[in-house]
């Protein structure tokens, strides 16, 4: 399969030719040893984001991007409205604000916290700090790509380790991928496409090993799904010194994905390292920042935020299996399980009955990812799925 770099699938997304090697995936594949690893699976649904012709699409469940149907909280959407009249200034205020209860929360400095709008914008500034003199990063595969299409688009290269069978990193094989040229591990966990978790307590010794060696991302976008998000983060590492950078994101509990808004936990010394050369906090709006102000002194609605999620997912898989699918065991707000038929064509199925949900190939074997939305959203996603396998 050709290896896509980021420019030419956003000039392939213009075009609307449907698919891509945004995530790629070796499962099934040779061991990632060898630098520069090419895409062996894909994300075969129609994209969307970019083609005008589905952005009209009028989609009754809109499962396919892990939103969070319930947000922003009403707490959120009430800061929000009372900061537009402030949107004359430079947020600065309201940033540092942010920060120090960022700071608080995960019990380190505000010295220690880069904010950004998303946590995309934080993948890629960093790969573009760390890569843009070459070097390789070692990531799992399949896992998520944003970082490693950054990197490598600047001239880096992809180190890619399958997952282990039961798709948890393979910390062993991790270890030994890194050499003199590596510039950065990425871990995803939970890992997205496949939602499944690699254990705290091995993962915290690999972070504390490796970061010896090289600088250890962990992207926790959707670490507040699990049971356990404290037992679970690495951000812990932060603060006892080691050279480990922790992303998250506002998008998926807080629900503001479109609002843009993530932060990063990393030593003062990786922090600089990267702002020096690219600003955290001037690509964020007054809305924004107000509104994760007002969202994480909103306790309540994650936790419902979470139990909400855990019934989509139970009710989904219940229904699921008895229609004979199997999903891999999830820890976030979104599923993943083998389908018979081409990703593509099942897509298309799904959306002409108004559901989006995202089709990915993996190791040649076609694969439906649906996100977690209300009850209401998981019954018309399994009455598509009827109609599309039957
Ligand atoms: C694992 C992971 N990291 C990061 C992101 C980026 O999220 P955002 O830029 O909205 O914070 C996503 C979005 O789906 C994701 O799945």
């Amino acid at each position: 399969m050709k290896n896509i770099n980021r420019r030419d699938w956003l000039k392939t997304s213009v075009l609307g030719l449907g698919s891509m090697s945004l995530l790629s995936g070796n499962l099934l594949a040779k061991s990632g040893s060898a630098a520069n690893a090419t895409a062996t699976w894909s994300r075969e649904s129609m994209l969307w984001e970019l083609n005008p012709i589905y952005n009209e699409v009028k989609m009754k469940a809109r499962l396919l991007a892990n939103e969070n149907p319930f947000g922003p909280s009403t707490k959120v959407q009430k800061a929000i409205a009372e900061s537009i009249n402030t949107g004359n200034r430079y947020g600065h205020a309201d940033a540092a604000y942010l920060i120090s209860i960022i700071a608080e929360k995960e019990g380190v400095k505000p010295e220690n916290i880069m904010l950004g709008p998303g946590s995309t914008d934080l993948l890629e500034k960093t790969a573009i700090v760390l890569c843009k003199d070459g070097g390789n990063v070692v990531s799992a595969d399949p896992s998520y790509m944003s970082l490693v299409n950054t990197a490598q688009a600047v001239g880096g290269s992809w180190k890619a380790v399958p997952l282990k069978a039961d798709y948890s990193h393979d910390l062993p094989g991790m270890t030994s991928a890194i050499d003199s040229d590596t510039k950065l591990v990425y871990v995803c966990n939970p890992n997205n496409p496949m939602g499944a978790i690699t254990e705290a307590g091995s993962l915290k010794e690999f972070c504390k090993t490796a970061s010896k060696k090289t600088p250890i991302f962990v992207d926790e976008a959707y670490l507040e799904f699990m049971d356990k998000p404290e037992d679970n983060t690495m951000a812990d590492l932060v603060s006892e010194g080691y050279d480990v950078m922790i992303a998250r994101t506002f998008s998926k509990v807080h629900g503001m994905a479109g609002l843009r808004i993530g932060y990063l936990v990393a030593t003062e010394e990786r922090i600089n390292s990267i702002t020096k050369m690219v600003r955290g906090t001037m690509g964020l709006c007054v809305t924004s920042l107000k509104g994760a102000i007002a969202s994480l002194q909103d306790e309540q609605f994650i936790v419902n935020c979470r139990k909400w999620n855990k019934e989509s997912r139970e009710f989904t898989s219940d229904k699921i299996q008895a229609m004979g699918f199997k999903e891999i065991p999830s820890h976030t707000s979104f599923m993943i399980f083998p389908i018979q038929e081409d990703g593509r064509a099942f897509s298309k199925k799904m959306m002409d009955q108004g559901v989006g949900i995202r089709a990915y190939s993996i190791a040649d074997s076609p694969w439906c990812r649906v996100s977690m939305g209300t009850m209401d959203e998981m019954k018309l996603f399994v009455d598509a799925l009827k109609v599309a396998t039957t």
